[in-house]
């Protein structure tokens, strides 16, 4: 066996409905699983569901249910998004399972004895709602608390700490020396920014049970649960390990190497910008400390608002989406996220923008690119495929290897930038080589044969380029073409793969046009 190119996303916080944000990264991941599994690579795509720690704890009571039925109630519902969103993901880790348990606390054991905790007690300013103690640096410059920290307490309170100073010189050059650890650019100069103006302090990874329970207990501490994100992070871990990886043995009670799938180091954690510190700083350390190897590479991407604002549930600023996806269909939610916002920066959604995007490059780009190709085809020939013509061979090749490059760096919307280059210039073809006006004259019958194949052949082409972001439309293409073999499979996008005398079957509009709905 070999090693598996292992993608994560992060693992949402179950405490409510899903919304953009937590569709968008899942939906990135799912396109970088797709392009690499078209491409021969054998991938292992992870998500799942963060499900302890005090905001859970809170939500439960506030039902009054337990934590364990809260979340099992509201995993269904996470679940589901996987399947909305066509996700191929081959596992989905919930923290509160016991594979992921155990290796947590095998962890925590072998951290404990190797001596990189300590337990001290400690004074001081405590949010309730963010789970943690702040510093005078928190503070407002008046002394007050910003709203965002939530009620801030006093506390005395014993915790175990972890060690973090003696980690701080390799981390720095760890990410200078791999500058593909961290991306983008700017986040890793960000990350290194932070690591060299500021000493760590030491990471305090326990909480009492006392305030919280809702948590994996310390094995060597009862009277502590683990801090809910020494937990999370984990998961990355706990999988490859419960399922026996043998480079993940770190994580089994005797540090044993299995014999299931070669998992780790992950090749790319998939992540949002606000969790950066968290994979970048203090995940590294633990996995060094543990005698583990570091992922490849932490992917950071920009945060999503809707109309100029903030998401946010209270006030109803938020993208539901369940309901896009039922109004446009899936691949035109995955298409939208994906070619509006390059991984990294923030974006904005508006409702104009997806419609307009919608209609131009989905309806009259793609949509009406096929529909057009395959109607000529079948009124002027038969349905039947004309000879080889290489008049867009060049285009779709030069096309195919930039969007190879591009999806292989994760550059998801530059690879449908270039995609989008042939849908137009095959589009463009049309106007210039006026197919319906050659059929009009027996004259130019092999060269309206040559303009016919070319474009069939270049919406061949452009099915196997899409199946990674929109593999239902890419499907449908293929099976109007009557083409055997899958769209996810890049060896397919050859120019040449359509046999003359093949026989293709009835075309149907790919995306029905919206022009009339009314703005919402
Ligand atoms: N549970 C932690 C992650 C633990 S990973 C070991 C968490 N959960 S979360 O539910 O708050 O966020 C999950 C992911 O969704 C994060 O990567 C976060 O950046 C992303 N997003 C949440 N809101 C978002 C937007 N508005 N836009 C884009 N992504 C956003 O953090």
């Amino acid at each position: 066996m070999s090693k598996r190119f292992y993608l994560t996303t992060a693992i949402d916080y179950v405490n409510g409905a899903p919304h953009l944000g937590h569709a968008y990264e899942k939906v990135l991941a799912d396109v970088i699983a797709r392009a690499r599994r078209s491409m021969g690579q054998s991938v292992f795509f992870l998500t799942g569901l963060d499900e302890h720690g005090q905001k859970v704890q809170q939500a439960a009571q506030e039902q009054g249910k337990t934590p364990q039925a809260y979340c099992d109630e509201l995993a269904i519902q996470w679940q589901g998004l996987t399947t909305a969103l066509g996700l191929t993901n081959d596992d989905f880790v919930r923290t509160t399972q016991p594979r992921h348990r155990e290796v947590v606390q095998n962890l925590l054991q072998r951290l404990h004895d190797t001596g990189h905790f300590y337990k001290a007690a400690y004074t001081g300013f405590y949010s309730v709602k963010e789970e943690t103690f702040l510093t005078e640096k928190d503070r407002n410059p008046d002394g007050t608390w910003d709203p965002k920290w939530g009620q801030v307490v006093e506390l005395v309170e014993e915790n175990w700490y972890f060690k973090l100073g003696v980690h701080q010189q390799w981390l720095i050059d760890h990410i200078e020396a791999n500058p593909g650890f961290i991306q983008p650019d700017y986040r890793r100069n960000e990350v290194l920014g932070f690591l060299r103006s500021q000493t760590l302090e030491d990471l305090c990874i326990s909480r009492p049970v006392a305030r919280l329970n809702w948590g994996i207990p310390l094995p060597f501490d009862p009277g502590f649960v683990t801090y809910v994100w020494f937990d999370a992070l984990v998961n990355y871990y706990s999988i490859p390990a419960s399922l026996g990886d043998p480079a993940a043995a770190a994580g089994n009670a005797h540090g044993t190497a299995g014999s299931g799938p070669e998992l780790w180091p992950a090749d790319i954690h998939v992540i949002g910008k606000d969790i950066l510190k968290f994979h970048a700083v203090y995940w590294p350390i633990m996995l060094k400390a543990a005698g583990a190897a570091l992922p490849h590479q932490l992917l950071a991407h920009g945060w999503w608002q809707k109309d100029g604002a903030k998401l946010s549930k209270s006030t109803g600023n938020v993208v539901d989406p369940i309901a896009v996806i039922q109004e446009w269909g899936l691949d035109a939610f995955r298409y939208y996220v994906v070619r509006e916002l390059a991984v990294g920066p923030d974006g904005n959604w508006t409702d104009d923008g997806f419609r307009s995007r919608y209609n131009a490059e989905l309806a009259n780009g793609l949509g009406n690119l096929v529909n057009r190709a395959l109607n000529m085809l079948t009124r002027y020939r038969g349905g039947v495929v004309p000879a080889v013509s290489q008049d867009l061979a060049a285009d779709a090749a030069a096309a195919v290897e930039a969007t190879r490059t591009h999806y292989l760096a994760s550059e998801l919307q530059e690879a449908l930038v270039s995609i989008w280059s042939l849908v137009n210039r095959a589009n463009l073809f049309v106007e210039q080589t006026q197919p319906f006006k050659m059929a009009k004259d027996p004259a130019q019958a092999e060269r309206l044969d040559e303009v016919l194949y070319t474009l069939a052949e270049s919406c061949r082409v452009l099915a196997v380029l899409i199946w990674p972001v929109i593999p239902g439309t890419a499907e449908k293409i293929f099976a109007q073409l009557q083409v055997a073999g899958s769209p996810g499979d890049w060896s397919q996008s050859t120019w040449g793969g359509l046999k003359p005398g093949h026989q293709i079957g009835a075309p149907a509009p790919l995306f029905p046009r919206k022009d009339l709905a009314p703005a919402k």
